[in-house]
């Protein structure tokens, strides 16, 4: 297996906030980066080498990305598999198109954890109208409804109280292949954000422990809440799941925990994920380094944590009056800003992030909420001259 050295080139599929954040470390590391987007000045554009502006299923545009790196991987699991397996034949692609296969749609990804015999909630697929009746007896009420591809931050989904509901959500979701799962009466939600090398080594992170507002993730604790046992079990499932997929790379498992510390598989995410956006400035190796290195066949670096932390999620909601109050961020000496570069903000739209370091991981959280009430409030100019001095 080639190593690729500080020097060589990284190609990146989709140039959101994960490409970004990817393309910064990678600068830093004295790498070059290209980017594949659809859209002109998208955020990983703004610190690449160069972008190639074509949507994420044109496999020429692709196929030209991998002839000018030496391994190309995404930020998004959008990408069509075919596409990936196009390029495999040429450039080393990680993580691999089997693995996209089995991820992007949904319903493949519930069957694939329940042959491997990973715990989940009932599940049953829900392709036209005839078959809604027959999911109804399979999956217990409350319910969620989600389409099978192409949903993120809680789109594509429907809440389904009883049975008699399922078919107005299934059309509310626009009538498209779907899956209806059982609601679950969760205590917490956690993520488990590892690592998977070219050799089949795993470096796991510290549990995130996450709070989501509107299906969208809001914040993340770290370390999580959570009795050693629930750590040690939800590390096995998300190794067992890597080991599974012969993931390359960085993976989120996202889980529920219930009443008696059991924890059940929420979805897989075969990438950098939001639940681990603490690495980057908590950890000795960021989740965005680790990507790399594990993409580029280098040893994989220390993930451990160097600070209890949180962080909070950034959404186009605090530009709704005007631009945020930053100083109400750049005053507090323990935080730390991430903004993605995005032109429009848009309610819902995640625009960047805080990350709050503190001995006191309760103290972080309120600091975390103080910080986002602080940003929204008489929302309008923020200038440094509101900054205290030194
Ligand atoms: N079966 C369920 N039971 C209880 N809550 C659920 C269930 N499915 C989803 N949720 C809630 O909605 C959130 C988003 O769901 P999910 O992770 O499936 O969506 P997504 O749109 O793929 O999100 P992501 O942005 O993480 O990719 C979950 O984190 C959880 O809070
Ligand atoms: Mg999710």
């Amino acid at each position: 297996m080639r190593v690729v050295l500080p020097g060589g080139s990284i190609g990146v599929l989709g140039g959101g906030q994960l490409g970004r954040m990817l393309a910064l470390e990678a600068k830093r590391m004295g790498y070059r980066v290209g980017v594949l987007d659809p859209v002109a000045g998208c955020p990983a554009a703004q610190v690449a080498d160069f972008h190639l502006q074509a949507p994420l299923h044109d496999s020429e545009a692709a196929l030209e990305l991998s002839t000018r790196v030496d391994v190309v991987t995404l930020e998004t699991e959008l990408v069509p598999f075919a596409v990936l397996a196009r390029l495999e034949a040429a450039t080393p692609v990680r993580p691999g198109a089997s693995v996209l296969h089995t991820i992007q749609d949904r319903l493949r990804q519930k069957e694939f954890l329940q042959a491997a015999g990973f715990p989940q909630a009932p599940f049953a697929p829900v392709h036209d109208p005839r078959c809604v009746q027959e999911a109804a007896q399979a999956v217990g009420f409350p319910a969620v409804l989600k389409s099978r591809r192409g949903g993120y931050d809680g789109k594509g989904q429907a809440f389904v109280p009883d049975p008699g509901a399922l078919e107005r959500a299934w059309q509310s979701i626009g009538g498209r292949p779907a899956v209806l799962e059982t609601l679950v009466p969760f205590k917490m939600e956690i993520a488990v954000i590892l690592a998977r090398g070219v050799q089949g080594e795993i470096r796991v992170y510290p549990l995130a422990e996450n709070v989501h507002k509107r299906r969208i993730l809001h914040t993340t604790r770290v370390p999580a809440r959570v009795p050693e046992r629930t750590r040690r079990e939800a590390e096995r499932l998300a190794c067992g799941i890597a080991e599974t997929l012969g993931h390359v790379g960085v993976m989120a498992v996202e889980m529920f925990v219930l009443d008696d510390d059991t924890v059940l598989v929420n979805e897989i995410a075969p990438r950098t994920h939001n639940s681990g956006h603490y690495t980057f400035g908590a950890c000795v190796t960021s989740q965005f380094e680790q990507h790399l290195r594990a993409i580029c066949g280098l040893p994989l670096g220390d993930p451990s944590l160097l600070s209890p932390a949180v962080m909070v999620n950034l959404l186009g909601d605090l530009w709704l009056e005007g631009t945020p109050r930053w100083e109400a961020v750049l005053s507090r000496r323990n935080a730390r800003l991430h903004l993605y570069g995005k032109a429009e903000a848009r309610v819902g739209r995640k625009m960047g992030h805080v990350l709050i370091v503190n001995t006191d991981a309760d103290r972080a959280l309120r600091e975390a909420e103080e910080i986002v009430a602080a940003l929204r409030a008489e929302a309008g100019s923020s200038s440094a001259q509101d900054l205290p001095p030194g």
